[in-house]
This record gives C-alpha cells, structure tokens and sequence, in this order.
C-alpha cells in the first residue's frame, strides 16, 4: 500500500498531516509513504527529515496512493488524481461542503473526515478538533497579550504598583478552558461564560470567576446530548448580551469563543460594547470564521476601533504549525490504525468511531451525523 502526504495549498495555511515521526510508524509497517517536496516545511519538516524516516519524496503525492493524507479538504485537481476506492483522511466539513461531500461520491472515494470523528471517551486520541482548539485558546491569549497596551501580571514595582489585567473569555470549550488556563498562567485575573452550565466546575478549577447569567426557562439545559451548546431562546439571547456587554466593558481582554455546531457564530459583542471598553483593550474572537462572536470582527484582520483592536484569526493553529502538525499527525495516525490491518483497508462499521469519522464509503454517506446534517435519511 502507498500512502501520500500531500502539500498544502490553502492561502497562509502551514501544517502538515504527517510529521516524519508518524510516516516512520508506517514505513516499519512496511508500507510505501510518498511526501511532496518541501510538505511539512513550513511546519520546520525537512525533506531530509522525511527521508531519513523512510519516506519518498515525491512531486505528487495523489496519483497511485491508496491513501492520501491532508489537513484541509482534497482540491479538485487532486480528487480528480485519486482513484476509486482510496482512502482520504483530512479535514471535510460536510455540512459547509456539500459539493465536495457528492464529488467524493461520486469519485467512490473512502472519505474520514477529522471533524466527524465522535467526541467520545475512546476517541479522544483521534480527536483533532480538540487538538487543535487547544492551541487556538493558548495563541489567542498570546496575541491578545502582545497586542494589549498593559502588563499582564500584577507588578509591584519602585514607581508603584501595576493591578493585573482583566481577562473575559466568552465559551468555555476546548478552546476556552485553554484560553483560561494561559491567561491565567501569565498573571491575569480570569472570568468566563458559557451557556453550558456543566462547565462552571470546570472553569472554577482552573481558577477563574464563572460569569453566572439568569437564562430564560426553556434554556436552562442549553446542551445537547453530545455535549454542545444548543441556540438560545430570543429571550435569553437578551439576557445574557445585557450581562456580557457590562463584562465586556470591564475587561481588558476579551478572548470569544462561543460556537453552535452547524449554525452561525451567536453574536455576544455588540459594537456599543466595544465603544465602551477601555482604550487600549483587545479582543481576540475565534469565531471569526463563522461570522464571528463580534459585531466589528472582520475575518484574518485586525480592526482598530474605538482605540479597541479586534483580531479575528481564522486558521490560528497555523502560527503554532510544529506542535499542530505533531498533534494532528498523531491523531489522524491513530484514526488510520483503527481502519489500515495487515497492510489492507479494513473498515468496521460496528465500530461507532470508524462509522462516525466515514463520511462516505462505495458511494453512501456513513456517518449517522454527517447524514442527519445533510438531510439525509438514517441509514
Ligand atoms: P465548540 O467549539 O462547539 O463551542 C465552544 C463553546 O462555546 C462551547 O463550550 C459552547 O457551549 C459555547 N457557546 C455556544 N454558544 C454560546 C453562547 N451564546 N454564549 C457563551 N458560550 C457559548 O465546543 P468544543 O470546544 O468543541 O466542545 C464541545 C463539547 O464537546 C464540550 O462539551 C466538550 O466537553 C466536549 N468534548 C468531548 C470530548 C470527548 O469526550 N472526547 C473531547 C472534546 C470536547
């Protein structure tokens, strides 16, 4: 079997899908692992690297592979190299994409999507998603740190003392808890928000204030069975923007996170907020790319508004790309252990993790989510 790491092309994007470490564990499996010149450069992979790990450098990786390794989804000139019943692995976003998910189809390609994969116990190791939120929450607090015109721990100095920076992390997932957790590490007084109210031990924990906002009646369970955040009732969307604007205003740094999966990002930060923060403050809004937490983000600037600057990176894990392509690779590995035995694709549909990452398979939709995002029938 051949695997190929394939180059990158997506506008600023640096990681790779495989570093040398993990094409190693496949090429002592005595597979075939072909990488595209200069793949995993910008993640600090050398082709050197690569080939000491085993591997072929190649101009193209897609054609002859039966599996090809991305992170962002396939382009049409590499789906249009792939033969039938190979297997990609990399980022799809079925729900944003469906034209790719009917070429995939189409193309009878064995499709795993890393956002598909199910947020369960057992999967945890294949989680990329998390992996990569994790990062966001720690370099959003970094960028928000450089770009603040303040200090961030309390310093007692000879000329005085210097009150610490105040922190507002709006949602408290995987990205939010690591934000909390790195603002907390630089000295910062940290509050946060999230409408799950599981989170609130686990942002007490971590040492911060949990911002408790009075929710309507019907959305006192605002969380899924899968744990997500579910939409707010209309009324409940004014309590918690009365809440969160006071919060906002008080803070020197707001970091937002808050996410609906499949839905537009909900807008906790109205520009009157932004108007009323202190001059010199920061927001770092990682729902950028989903229309954003912010009513004055703009996505991949930085807007300076009201003496207030708004980030709103939409592929932030790019500017930490060894340590994502590290974490990426290993979890897409370990996905790829669970469906290559004995040098041969061998997927188990009674497995819940194999089921739910497929996204398609000899011509159908697997994943039971990705099939009830699409509309389609349960299979
Ligand atoms: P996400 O990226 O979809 O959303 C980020 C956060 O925004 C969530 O905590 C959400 O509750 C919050 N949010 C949504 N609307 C909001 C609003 N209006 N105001 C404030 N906050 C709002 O979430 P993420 O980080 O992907 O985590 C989702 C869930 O998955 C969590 O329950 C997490 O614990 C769970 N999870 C489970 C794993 C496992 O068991 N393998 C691994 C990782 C996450």
């Amino acid at each position: 079997m051949i695997i190929g790491i394939v180059k990158e092309t997506r506008p600023g994007e640096t990681r790779v899908a495989f570093n040398p470490e993990t094409a190693a564990k496949w090429v002592s499996k005595g597979l075939e692992v072909r990488v595209e010149k200069n793949a995993g450069l910008a993640s600090f992979f050398t082709d050197e690297a690569y080939k000491e790990a085993g591997c072929v450098i190649t101009d193209d990786a897609v054609t002859g592979a039966d599996i090809i390794l991305k992170v962002n989804r396939p382009t049409d000139a590499e789906l249009a190299k792939m033969k039938p019943g190979s297997l990609f692995g990399g980022f799809l976003w079925p729900a944003q994409n469906r034209e790719l998910v009917d070429a995939l189809l189409k193309a009878e390609i064995t499709a795993l999507g890393m956002e598909s994969v199910p947020r369960i116990s057992r999967a945890q190791k294949m989680d990329a998603l998390s992996s990569m939120s994790s990062i966001a929450g720690y370099k959003a607090v970094l960028i928000a740190a450089d770009a603040l015109a303040k200090y961030m721990p309390m310093m007692m100095t000879a000329a005085g003392t210097i009150a610490p920076a105040k922190v507002l992390v709006l949602g408290a997932g995987v990205a939010g808890l690591q934000a909390i957790a790195t603002a907390k590490r630089l000295g910062a007084v940290v509050e946060a928000f999230d409408v799950r109210a599981s989170v609130k031990e686990q942002v007490e924990s971590l040492g911060a204030t949990f911002v408790d906002v009075p929710l309507a009646e019907e959305d006192q369970q605002a969380e899924t069975a899968g744990g997500y955040a579910k939409e707010l009732s209309e009324a409940s969307k004014k309590l918690q923007e009365e809440a969160i604007q006071e919060r906002v205003k008080q803070s020197d740094i707001v970091i937002s996170t808050a996410l609906i999966p499949g839905k537009k990002a909900p807008l906790l930060i109205r520009a009157s907020a932004v108007e009323g923060m202190k001059p010199g403050s920061v927001i770092v809004d990682l729902a950028a790319e989903q229309g954003g937490n912010c009513e004055l983000t703009q996505a991949d600037q930085m807007t300076e508004i009201h003496n207030v600057r708004i980030f709103g990176p939409t592929n932030i894990t790019a500017a930490l790309p060894l340590h994502a392509s590290q974490l990426y690779a290993r979890n897409l590995n370990n996905l790829l252990e669970l469906v290559v035995k004995d040098g041969a694709l061998s997927l188990d549909f009674e497995d819940e993790v194999v089921k739910g990452s497929t996204v398609t398979h000899q011509g159908e939709v697997v994943s039971p989510f990705v099939r009830s995002q699409l509309g389609l029938s349960a299979s």
